[in-house]
Formats: structure tokens, C-alpha cells, sequence
């Protein structure tokens, strides 16, 4: 192969890695004005890109539009949605479920109302490993161990024998990430998945998520409005402001030279710690 000057392609620096993900994007709900407007965000593989806005800026109806469920809240988008070299937007339903849960998950905000109350946690993993047929049952129970190994719970029978009611939510939110990661995801959209936490279980979730990114190279797109956790967290990050991209890179930057007035707004109203 040779570049259109002639060269071998060999002789060229690289071409940048190709995205997981790429999107332009706008989103929005019938009868009223768009959320979200032309939204430009990529992803590489096993990046953690922060996506952080105010309640209502539209993050969960980009993570919504990503996994195509937005029209079951009667919301619709339009654009363009690139992973893995297909056109998201273009699937059909059956194609979708495909990737839902096997190569794009979910991590939900609240983790014990995602949770089926009248299921044991045992019954819900294997609802999760049974959603594609293609997984066959004998990987199961390995597969389990090693999921509840990789999120610290433990495998023993009366553990997963629990209904939701009874756990915390921090170990909820652990069986919800495990969930996630049943069928080896390339992309987790884990729409803020501290927030209904205390702090102490927040940071241990986060250091989870971390090692998860580090070890399994699954990208996370981190959705949240606390920008400390985002700085703990993340690689690069996007700040979403009245529908648009105002601002995104790497965390140092955006945290040492922020360039737009929002994004120097959520920066001066973090609370500072007293001593
Ligand atoms: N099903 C729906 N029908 C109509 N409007 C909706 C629907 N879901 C969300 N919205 C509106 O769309 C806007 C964006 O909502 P979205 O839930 O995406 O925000 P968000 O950034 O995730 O907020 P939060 O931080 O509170 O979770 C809000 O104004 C919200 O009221
Ligand atoms: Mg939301």
C-alpha cells in the first residue's frame, strides 16, 4: 500500500488509533425543544472520558441515545453514532440488542431501584448471562466467580441467594457494575454511579471503576455533575452546557486552564476543604 504521496504507508507516522466511539448527535423529546444539538464526542478504546453538566443538561439522554432506548421514554435522536465500525443509528432493534449488554452496558444511578426486587442476585446474574443466547451455560459459573471476585463480593451461595432489599447500596452498586460486565463490554456508560452514595463507598466504587478500566481495558463513559470525582476518575473530560460540547480535554488542562465561563463556574463551586 502507498500513501497519495507515493510513500509506503509503513514509512508515515501511525494514523491516530481509530475511536471506539464517534458521535455527532442531537437529541430530544416529542413537543419539546431539543436537549441536546450536534453533541460531538469520541472515545478511545479504554478511555474514561468524564461527561459532566448540570441536573437536566441532557447527560442521560446522550447515554439513552447511545444504547437507542431513548424512544421508549418518547424521546428521539438524530446525527450520527460510530462504534466499532458500525452506525448505531442505523441498527434495527434485533441488531441493537446485540450490543446492549455485550459490547455497550449500562451502569444505572440507582442501583437497588435497577434491581429486581423479587429476585435473588444468583437469579439475576444468570438472567444477565442468559440475554445472549450465544453465551453457553456451562461458562456461567465461572464466569460468575470471576465477576464477583473482580468487584470484591463475595461467591458464596448464601450471597447470591440475597434478595436487593437486602443489601446496601454500595454493595448493590457492585453487583450492578459485575452485571455490566457479564458478557466483557467495550464501552460502560456508568450514568452517575456514585451518587447515591456516601462519600466513603463513592471513592471505594471509584478506585473499583478504575481498576476495572486498568486491568480489562473497558472504556467508561463517566457521567456525573461532581467534578472531583471526574478528576479522581477520568482520562479526559467533556462539559456539557445548553445542549452543546462547550469544552473537553485532558483533566489536567481543564482543571488548570479552563477556557469557557461554565466550565470556570463548576470549577469555582466545588467546595473547598476547610483546613
Ligand atoms: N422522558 C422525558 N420526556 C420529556 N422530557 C424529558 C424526559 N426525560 C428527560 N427530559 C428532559 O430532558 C432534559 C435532559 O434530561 P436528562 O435526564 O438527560 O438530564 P441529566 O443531565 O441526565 O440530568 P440529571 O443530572 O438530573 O440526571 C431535562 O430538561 C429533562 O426534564
Ligand atoms: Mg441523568
Amino acid at each position: 500500500m502507498t500513501t497519495p504521496a507515493g510513500l509506503p504507508e509503513s514509512a508515515v507516522d501511525p494514523r491516530p488509533s481509530t475511536p471506539l466511539i464517534s458521535m455527532r448527535l442531537s437529541a430530544g423529546y416529542r413537543g419539546r425543544p431539543p436537549v441536546v444539538e450536534n453533541v460531538e464526542l469520541d472515545m478511545a478504546p479504554g478511555e474514561i472520558l468524564g461527561l459532566v453538566g448540570r441536573s437536566g443538561e441532557g447527560k442521560s439522554t446522550i447515554a439513552m441515545a447511545i444504547l437507542k432506548l431513548l424512544s421508549i421514554r418518547g424521546g428521539k435522536a438524530t446525527g450520527e453514532i460510530r462504534f466499532r465500525g458500525r452506525e448505531l443509528l442505523t441498527l434495527s432493534e434485533r441488531e441493537m440488542r446485540r450490543i446492549r449488554g455485550r459490547e455497550i452496558s449500562l451502569v444505572p444511578q440507582s442501583p437497588i431501584a435497577a434491581l429486581n426486587p423479587a429476585l435473588t442476585i444468583g437469579t439475576q446474574f444468570r438472567e444477565a448471562w442468559n440475554a445472549h443466547s450465544s453465551a453457553p451455560y456451562a461458562g456461567f459459573e465461572p464466569r460468575l466467580g470471576e465477576l464477583l471476585a473482580g468487584v470484591s463480593l463475595p461467591s458464596e451461595p448464601q450471597f447470591l441467594r440475597r434478595h436487593p432489599g437486602e443489601l446496601s447500596v454500595g454493595i448493590a452498586q457492585r453487583v450492578l457494575i459485575a452485571m455490566a460486565l457479564v458478557h466483557r463490554p467495550a464501552l460502560i456508560l456508568a450514568d452517575e454511579p456514585t451518587s447515591a452514595l456516601d462519600t466513603i463507598t463513592q471513592s471505594e466504587i471509584l478506585g473499583l471503576l478504575a481498576r476495572l478500566n486498568r486491568e480489562l481495558e473497558t472504556a467508561i463513559l463517566y457521567i456525573s455533575h461532581d467534578l472531583l470525582s471526574v478528576a479522581s476518575l477520568c482520562h479526559r473530560v467533556a462539559i456539557l452546557h445548553q445542549g452543546s460540547i462547550v469544552e473537553c480535554g485532558p483533566v489536567s488542562q481543564i482543571f488548570a486552564r479552563p477556557q469557557h465561563p461554565y466550565t470556570r463556574k463548576l470549577l469555582a463551586s466545588i467546595p473547598r476543604h476547610p483546613l
